[in-house]
């Protein structure tokens, strides 16, 4: 099939510096930029010099347009919901960036719109492309470190934001912007899109909005499996990993460029058998359990994509959504999915209910 004509709605961050550095680079061979809407005119200008595409400052000009293969909705956290019923309601294809929408009701509205246009829609969740994610994946399926007993996966920097990322009216904060990613990991983990048992908390620790720059949340699901996903924007350190994995037979560590893990095997370590009684070492003085552990370790190296440098998963997010459009290819991120996990946001706004201190100046 012939290329996608793609039109952008937003040339910001995302816009510009993710799905735009993987459209405007050599990795596309499926898509050409046809048009973008851009509040910003300097951002317009940039995107027509990058494209020479159309640039418009409202995205309904594209109504009037019958060239339009999939829009790509990187406006504003809380323009995502109305823009894009108003795009699957004109009949087009809908490429939307994270977080979706507020609430699951708005997530079906969304769907069953896509559904009467018969409209290709889905939600930019490139995370789960990263080659650590696809290598940590690979590696629990072969039970490396034994079952899986807690997974404990953290995004942590030093930040003092004082952006519309921070503002709750623009559907900011750090678990809408920052652990959507992770808890869309953790939703493909468990393996399950039902609303976990979860305790969490959600605080403003440095930034100057109202909405929480900090957020923690255990998520226990009905089979037993454990996960806790921080945001922390005062680890000055930053060096900890993206997730820490505990099994029976070992754990794993995993970074954005390397996975480390270290375990034993039951023929080299049986197990003791059971005593009730106290453990005395030779000489008869008292002992603790001494497990005699011969440690493997490993240290796999992967391809850093992260932060900035987003071109591979975009590229792997796009050629896979175009397989869907022209081959019929399951969508990798369906909309009730989305929904789901939107649901565990919801659940973590009401057990933290955060003041509204502002809303947007006239
Ligand atoms: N998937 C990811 O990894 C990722 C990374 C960054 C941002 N995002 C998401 O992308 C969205 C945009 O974030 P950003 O960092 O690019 O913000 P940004 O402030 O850098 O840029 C947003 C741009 O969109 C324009 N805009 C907003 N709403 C518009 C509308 N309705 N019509 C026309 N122009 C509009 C603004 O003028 C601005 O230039 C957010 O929802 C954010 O959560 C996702």
């Amino acid at each position: 099939m012939n290329k996608l004509r793609v039109a952008l709605i937003g040339y910001g961050r995302s816009g510009c510096d993710i799905h735009g550095a993987f459209l405007r680079s050599p990795a596309n061979d499926i898509c050409t930029v046809v048009a973008l809407a851009e509040y910003d005119p300097a951002r317009a200008a940039v995107a027509k010099e990058h494209f020479g595409c159309d640039t418009y400052s409202d995205y309904r000009e594209f109504f009037k347009r019958d060239d339009i293969d999939l829009v790509v909705n990187a406006s504003y956290s809380n323009e995502h919901f109305p823009v894009a019923l108003d795009l699957l309601n004109h009949g087009l294809n809908v490429l939307c960036e994270k977080p979706l929408c507020k609430t699951p009701e708005q997530a079906q509205q969304l769907i069953d719109a896509a559904k009467a246009h018969n409209c290709v829609f889905t939600i930019f969740h490139q995370y789960r492309y990263n080659d650590y994610y696809d290598k940590m994946l690979e590696l629990l399926d072969k039970k490396v470190i034994g079952d899986i007993k807690l997974v404990r996966a953290r995004q942590s920097f030093f930040a003092r934001r004082y952006d519309w990322q921070t503002l709750l009216y623009r559907e900011g904060g750090a678990m809408r912007n920052n652990a959507a990613h992770t808890i869309e990991q953790i939703m493909h983990l468990a393996g399950s899109d039902e609303l976990p048992k979860i305790y969490s908390r959600m605080e403003i620790w440095n930034s100057v909005g109202d909405a929480e720059d900090y957020m923690f949340a255990v998520m226990e699901y009905s089979d037993g499996k454990k996960f806790e996903v921080e945001v922390n924007p005062s680890d000055a350190y930053a060096d900890g990993c993206l997730f820490d994995i505990y099994g029976t037979h070992g754990a794993m560590k995993v970074y954005s460029s390397k996975i480390l893990y270290k375990y034993f095997t039951d023929e080299e370590c049986p197990m003791f058998p059971l005593d009730h009684k106290s453990l005395h070492k030779p000489d008869g003085s008292p002992a603790y359990c001494t497990n005699n552990i011969k440690w493997h370790e490993e240290t796999v190296a992967v391809s850093a994509d992260v932060m900035n440098a987003f071109g591979k998963c975009s590229s792997r997010f796009y050629h896979d959504l175009y397989a869907h459009m022209t081959e019929g290819k399951p969508l990798f991120i369906t909309p009730e999915h989305v929904k789901a996990q939107i649901a565990i946001f919801n659940e973590i706004e009401r057990q933290n209910p955060l003041p509204v201190r502002f809303s947007k100046p006239e």
